[in-house]
């Protein structure tokens, strides 16, 4: 007899839905961190009462009126509407790419007039068959756009010239041709009121949580503890690497407190020109309309992904692909371990798809 029923390992945001719907049918859950917080990535620091987002900015945004639901039962959430603007040599524009974009770039406001020209762009760019990731996105947007607005960014978030990254990269490039700034397309959006460690601490109420802790410093006294392992963490690492490891691109984050209420007048400001080190500035406190006498803003500047730093975003090339697909073989033979969340299934996740991921594990408990 085992003292728990499940070890739930990584108290992100998978880890703790599972054990909050696990809890909730009856079972007994023990979640162990090795970092000294809860919350995995949406977790936030205070810092001159405003919530900093640590790990990179977070905004909530679902189409699903359950998951939408689902969070706000723990927390309201406020009615932030995420609406980036991109700066380019000291030129502002809004984001996502639409007729107000458009005016900024030609000062034309006929929808009409805007197709003709990225039409006659596209048409004298010459590309049929994109070879890469440049081309494609000139197929799909025109030059003045790729240029001025994605080209620069795009480098800086691979590390690598858009003529050598692969075109599949870029699916599509959403265009809308409405004087409309909202980034997503969802019906609900929002942040938490008073944060995402609100939310945290919600699902986790009740459940015993040991932080701190690395599973893999003392993995077989882990095991003996539960019947069942939850598993957020890296498959690769579950499985010694035994196949090689899977590699990702990360972030440095820059925080800055500033001693002025407002720095940018938007959350999220994107920095376009390949020669400005970072990809972004956020400030925090926009967020939840925060009217602090100072503010936190933060840079956020993309890195190449070793040991040392944060795994962000998985790289699903075709190496990595063919490594996973492996590892995934084994996980499948499991019979005690369930794996879940974005590095367990090697998977870029809104915390909304990793949400409902965790309630479709989850509802198998008997
Ligand atoms: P997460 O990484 O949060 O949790 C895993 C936990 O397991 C961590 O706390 C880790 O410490 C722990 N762990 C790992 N190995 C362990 C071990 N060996 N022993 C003990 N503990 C271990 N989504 C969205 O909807 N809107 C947005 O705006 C953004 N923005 C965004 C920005 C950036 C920069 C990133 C990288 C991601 C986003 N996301 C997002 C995605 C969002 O962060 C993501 O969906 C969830 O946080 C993933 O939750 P998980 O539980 O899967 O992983």
């Amino acid at each position: 007899e085992k003292k728990y029923d499940y070890l739930v390992v990584g108290a992100g945001l998978f880890g703790a839905v599972f054990a909050h719907e696990a809890t909730k049918k009856g079972k007994t859950c023990l979640v162990i961190d090795k970092r000294n917080h809860a919350g995995g990535n949406i977790y936030c620091d205070e810092v001159e009462g405003i919530n900093v987002h640590r790990y990179g900015a977070h905004i909530f945004h679902t189409n699903d009126k359950r998951l939408w639901d689902y969070v706000n039962s723990f927390v309201e959430f406020n009615r932030y509407t995420n609406s980036p603007l991109a700066i380019y040599k000291d030129e502002l524009y809004n984001l996502p790419f639409n007729m107000n974009t458009f005016y900024q770039l030609w000062k034309v406001r006929k929808p009409e007039e805007v197709r003709a020209i990225i039409q006659s762009q596209i048409k004298e760019s010459g590309i049929e068959d994109p070879q890469n990731l440049e081309e494609q996105a000139i197929s799909l947007v025109g030059t003045d756009i790729y240029y001025k607005l994605i080209k620069g960014y795009t480098e800086k978030q691979w590390g690598r010239n858009c003529r050598d990254l692969p075109a599949f990269i870029i699916k599509r490039l959403p265009m809308r041709f409405t004087f409309d700034n909202n980034y997503f397309n969802d019906k609900y959006q929002g942040i938490p009121i008073g944060g995402y460690n609100k939310l945290t601490e919600g699902l986790l109420k009740g459940i015993e949580v040991r932080l701190n802790v690395d599973y893999f410093e003392s993995r077989e006294e882990w095991d003996a503890m539960a019947d069942q392992i939850v598993f957020t963490g890296k498959i690769d690492q579950f499985y010694d690497y035994r196949f090689g490891k899977l590699e990702y691109r990360s972030l440095e984050f820059k925080h800055e407190t500033l001693d002025t209420d407002n720095y940018q007048g938007n959350a999220v400001v994107n920095y376009t020109e390949r020669e400005i080190p970072y990809t972004r500035i956020i400030e925090h406190k926009h967020f939840e309309f925060g009217t602090q006498d100072k503010t936190v803003i933060t840079y956020e500047y993309p890195q190449e992904w070793d040991e040392s730093k944060e795994p962000y975003y998985p790289i699903n090339d075709e190496k990595n692909t063919a490594m996973l697909k492996n590892y995934q073989q084994l996980a499948d033979t499991e019979t005690k371990v369930i794996f879940g969340g974005r590095l367990a299934e090697y998977k870029y996740y809104d915390m909304h798809q990793v949400i409902a991921s965790a309630l479709k594990k989850s509802s198998t408990i008997a």
